[in-house]
């Protein structure tokens, strides 16, 4: 086959994403979650409790249960799936969550068997993470089973958004432009960057995970081979991988960027950390320079993010609310555009 086919293809893939595969994923997501939240409600009685109402501290004294903000993001989330009412602070039943269809279980495994695989660990540590505030070792970005799971799940549900964000960061580069992909991890977001930009680009990938940057430094290897070397290098004036530790040293300050690219890495960033964290965002950009975050958010307090057993995760620290964090951002950086119902927002310096 032609060069020019081959990378033909390869795009095509790309155009094509599972846009409609990854929506019907996070839909089926958001059946699944408050499902299996409550038959961990149902196991340890809580169910019963909630047939009258009750407040966070009551119930904490009417159970086990430790881990309180776990707790009020399961029940929030049945409050936004119409499981439970929420008054005067207290949680009340009003109807049995959705079923979680088999047809559906087959969809995930078929599709996502990675985050389904991943979701099945979290949830059997679910419950001990409820009671005694127990948090999931495996799951971080350092360990080799955590890391064989997050870099598959990385190239499954969030894809298709992550796509878009990435064609957005397109639309701010021109021939010469520095573009960072910041919490690369293993080098998803720069294979497509690799695959579809046109211009002339120094592409750059920061992380703090040694493990990861090794997936990304072999991915980018696999590219070169498969895709075509001498054409992707025709686009990419040079691709450095660097590791650090973004909460502890900041960026480097010998370089400054045209694009700055952010998927899902805000949620590792606390939220007493991040408003200092965008402005050192902020002093890496050049005049002109842009920012593109795509992240996870939760709309209000009822809608959020279904993927409650994250609070089991160490390197996790909280998904953002979107006023706030909006606000936060528009703060610091000029000209905010607000996309995807907040899932992308783009700033300037
Ligand atoms: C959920 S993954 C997202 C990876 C990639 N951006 C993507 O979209 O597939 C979050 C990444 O942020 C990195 N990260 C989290 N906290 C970090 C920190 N303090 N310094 C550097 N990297 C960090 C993790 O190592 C991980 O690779």
């Amino acid at each position: 086959m032609k060069r020019r086919e081959r990378i033909k293809i390869a795009i095509q893939a790309l155009k094509n994403q599972r846009l409609r595969r990854d929506i019907r994923a996070f839909k089926i997501a958001a059946v699944m979650y408050p499902y299996f939240a409550w038959k961990i409600f149902e196991k340890i009685g809580l169910d019963s409790i909630l047939k009258t109402g009750n407040t966070i501290d009551e119930i904490c004294k009417k159970t086990e249960i430790k881990n309180t903000s776990m707790l009020e993001y399961m029940l929030d989330l049945m409050v936004g799936r119409g499981v439970l009412s929420f008054s005067k602070g207290k949680y009340k039943f009003i109807n049995p969550p959705d079923e979680f269809k088999k047809k559906d279980e087959e969809f995930l495994k078929s599709h996502y068997p990675y985050s389904w695989e991943w979701t099945m660990k979290l949830v059997k540590n679910a419950e001990k993470a409820l009671l005694n505030n127990q948090k999931f070792e495996e799951s971080g970005f350092e360990s080799d089973e955590g890391l064989r799971l997050w870099d598959g799940i990385m190239s499954e549900a969030p894809h298709s958004f992550r796509n878009m964000a990435i064609k957005t960061c397109l639309r701010y580069v021109k021939d010469g432009s520095s573009v960072l992909d910041l919490g690369c991890g293993g080098g998803i977001g720069l294979e497509i960057f690799l695959l579809l930009c046109k211009k002339k680009i120094k592409l750059y990938g920061i992380d703090g995970s040694k493990q990861s940057l090794n997936r990304a430094k072999k991915r980018i290897e696999e590219i070169y081979i498969n895709v075509d070397e001498a054409l992707i290098k025709q686009n990419i004036e040079g691709l450095e991988l660097i590791k650090r530790d973004l909460r502890k040293k900041g960026l480097p300050k010998d370089t400054k960027y045209d694009v700055i690219f952010l998927s899902i890495v805000l949620n590792h960033i606390p939220k007493t950390e991040l408003g200092e964290f965008l402005k050192e965002l902020r002093g890496s950009l050049k005049k002109n320079g842009v920012i593109v975050i795509y992240q996870l958010i939760h709309k209000s307090k009822f809608e959020r993010v279904p993927m409650w057993v994250m609070e089991l995760i160490p390197t996790h620290k909280e998904y953002p609310f979107k006023d706030q964090y909006i606000e936060e951002i528009s703060q610091i950086f000029n000209n905010i555009e607000v996309k995807l119902d907040g899932s992308i927002i783009i700033g300037k310096r």
